[in-house]
């Protein structure tokens, strides 16, 4: 069964809304909100296939990705795939069915949309992965539960493996939110300042900076006099070197990497 989720109402509290007007409508397929004066924003398309359609959007209906949706800039659609068989060659579990996942990828995918399949055996995600599917014009995300899928299904389809991390989860669910909040925030006009974007953890290959804010002391500890004497080529010079050591002593296989120039 297929669910359209509906946006969210737009909140009270609206950060960079890009446009002065805008209204919906449907052209074929797509969903497209224009707003005068802009290109029209075609909605970055998420389809979800998996047994709970009720976990969704969960915390994607909030915050961030929660406006986002609402101001029209990506759309969510579940499909319920209720399918589970005993595995073949015996052990434990079940499997979710070829026939079953096959009937729901044909009435669902699109070519120029890119089909990934969560899995702890995938390709652990990069921000640069989330990068270049955020450049993508949508995503179907398979949801695996108990032992996984029928693999018949995932090479017939071309499935990206792709998994959130060395743990196992007991479902897709939370790695596709994690996918799904990941790509949101990389749409154009998410994030309200697209600076911060840049100096983010991953993008540059390094660890972010710390941060502080008021009050200017707190439990005896001062804010690194740096940090207001508003002189700017000073604090980016002590981001720059708070960024390198603290990657240098967290993630040495990155900072060997940054070294080496391949970021
Ligand atoms: C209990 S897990 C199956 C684990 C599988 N038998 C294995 O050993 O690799 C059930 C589902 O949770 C999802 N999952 C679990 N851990 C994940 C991870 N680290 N990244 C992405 N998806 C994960 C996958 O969709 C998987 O099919």
């Amino acid at each position: 069964m297929r669910s359209e989720h509906p946006k969210p109402e737009r909140p009270q509290r609206d950060v960079d809304f890009s446009g002065p007007s805008r209204h919906g409508h449907a052209t074929g397929e797509h969903s497209v909100t224009v707003s005068h004066g802009m290109k029209p924003m075609v909605p970055f398309r998420v389809c979800v296939l998996t047994l709970f359609p009720a976990m969704f959007p969960g915390p994607l209906g909030h915050s961030l990705a929660g406006r986002a949706q609402a101001e029209g800039r990506w759309s969510l659609e579940t499909v319920d795939i209720r399918v589970d068989d005993a595995p073949f060659g015996g052990g434990p579990g079940m499997v979710l069915r070829a026939d079953v996942v096959d009937a729901a990828l044909q009435a669902t995918r699109r070519p120029e949309i890119p089909f990934v399949y969560l899995t702890p055996r995938g390709q652990v995600l990069t921000q640069a992965r989330i990068r270049a599917l955020s450049e993508r014009n949508g995503l179907v995300v398979l949801c695996g539960r108990f032992e996984g899928v029928d693999q018949r299904v995932l090479e017939r389809h071309g499935a990206e493996e792709l998994s959130i991390g060395d743990y196992v989860l007991s479902g897709g669910e939370p790695a596709a939110m994690v996918l799904v909040d990941a790509i949101i925030r990389l749409l154009p006009g998410v994030v309200g300042h697209a600076e911060s974007l840049r100096e983010e953890s991953f993008e540059r290959g390094l660890l972010e900076y710390p941060h502080y804010t008021r009050p200017q002391v707190w439990a005896g500890q001062a804010v690194p006099e740096v940090l207001i004497s508003g002189h700017h080529q000073r604090v980016a010079a002590w981001r720059q070197a708070a960024s390198e050591a603290i990657t240098r002593e967290r993630r040495p296989d990155l900072w060997i990497r940054y070294q080496e120039g391949r970021v």
